[in-house]
């Protein structure tokens, strides 16, 4: 049994394997030829938190393969009046085939997934958006995660030294945006304050000032380069709507990429985790 916790969790190999396969999917998609692999198979999403994309990727996906999806939010379970996660996890485990977590600490995944006897996947932690950043490199597969990334962020927002570390060379950071895009060929942003952090609003506001995608910060990147934002957006902070809603930005395809990936991942997870 296999696990998506984090991006490091699958192999390279795997990770192509997901990408063909998405690709397939979606190809299929667009000729209205229909894929019944999950047939019989039913996906739990367990949200902690609010989402649009990732509970409606998931479902779609889970539908689309020919099986079903129940969002069980934690408010109206009984997970609300005290029942441990460990004991839910278990008894999930008895229902679905997978379980979609989205929540604050990666500790509550974590320990999620130590119960599970079904594959857990991160929907989104404070540690981090896995099946986003999966799809967000999907759009732009054919390097392979052979890009060079750089971080461009307000010193107290960058990335710890040691994930810079083990990227081992591959990732840089910067506190100057336009060093940050300088000949970039896909420049992503993300929103300043994530669920959970709005008591830090004020503050954020004020220590991203200078990293709104606007179009003069676009110039400093390659001509053609492309604009990602996993959404949703605030337009006016961390991008303009001048460029969400240009030529250069592929948020909406990057959002319906969400379903691609997604159904592929379901499918290597639930039907052959040990290929
Ligand atoms: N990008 C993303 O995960 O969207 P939601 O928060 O709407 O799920």
């Amino acid at each position: 049994m296999k696990n998506f916790l984090k991006l490091t969790d699958f192999t390279l190999a795997e990770h192509r394997r997901l990408f063909e396969r998405a690709a397939e999917l979606k190809q299929r998609r667009a000729e209205g030829l229909a894929e019944h692999t999950l047939g019989g198979k039913t996906l739990v999403m367990l949200m902690e938190k609010a989402s649009t994309r990732t509970r409606l990727s998931f479902a779609a996906a889970a539908f689309q393969l020919g099986g079903s999806a129940v969002e069980l939010a934690a408010g109206t379970s009984q997970l609300a009046r005290g029942e441990p996660l460990s004991d839910t996890a278990r008894v999930v485990s008895g229902y679905a085939d997978a379980v979609v977590m989205r929540t604050s600490s990666d500790a509550r995944l974590e320990e999620l997934a130590r119960y599970s006897s079904i594959p857990v996947i991160n929907g989104l932690t404070d540690g981090g958006h896995p099946v986003q950043v999966l799809t967000d490199a999907f759009a732009e597969a054919a390097p392979l995660f052979g890009f060079d990334l750089w971080v461009g962020a307000p010193a107290a927002y960058s990335l710890p030294a040691a994930d810079v570390d083990r990227a081992g060379g591959r990732v840089k950071t910067t506190t100057e945006p336009r060093m940050a895009v300088r000949n970039a060929e896909v420049v992503i942003t993300d929103v300043w304050t994530s669920m959970g952090q709005e008591a830090e609003s004020a503050a954020r506001l004020k220590a991203f000032a200078g990293f709104t995608v606007d179009a003069a910060l676009m110039a400093y990147a390659r001509p053609g380069a492309i604009v990602l934002h996993c959404l949703p957006a605030h337009r006016g902070e961390e991008i303009t709507a001048e460029v969400l809603e240009g030529p250069a930005s592929r948020v909406w395809v990057e959002a319906e990429n969400r379903m691609h990936v997604q159904k592929a991942l379901l499918e290597h997870l639930i039907l052959h985790p040990e290929e």
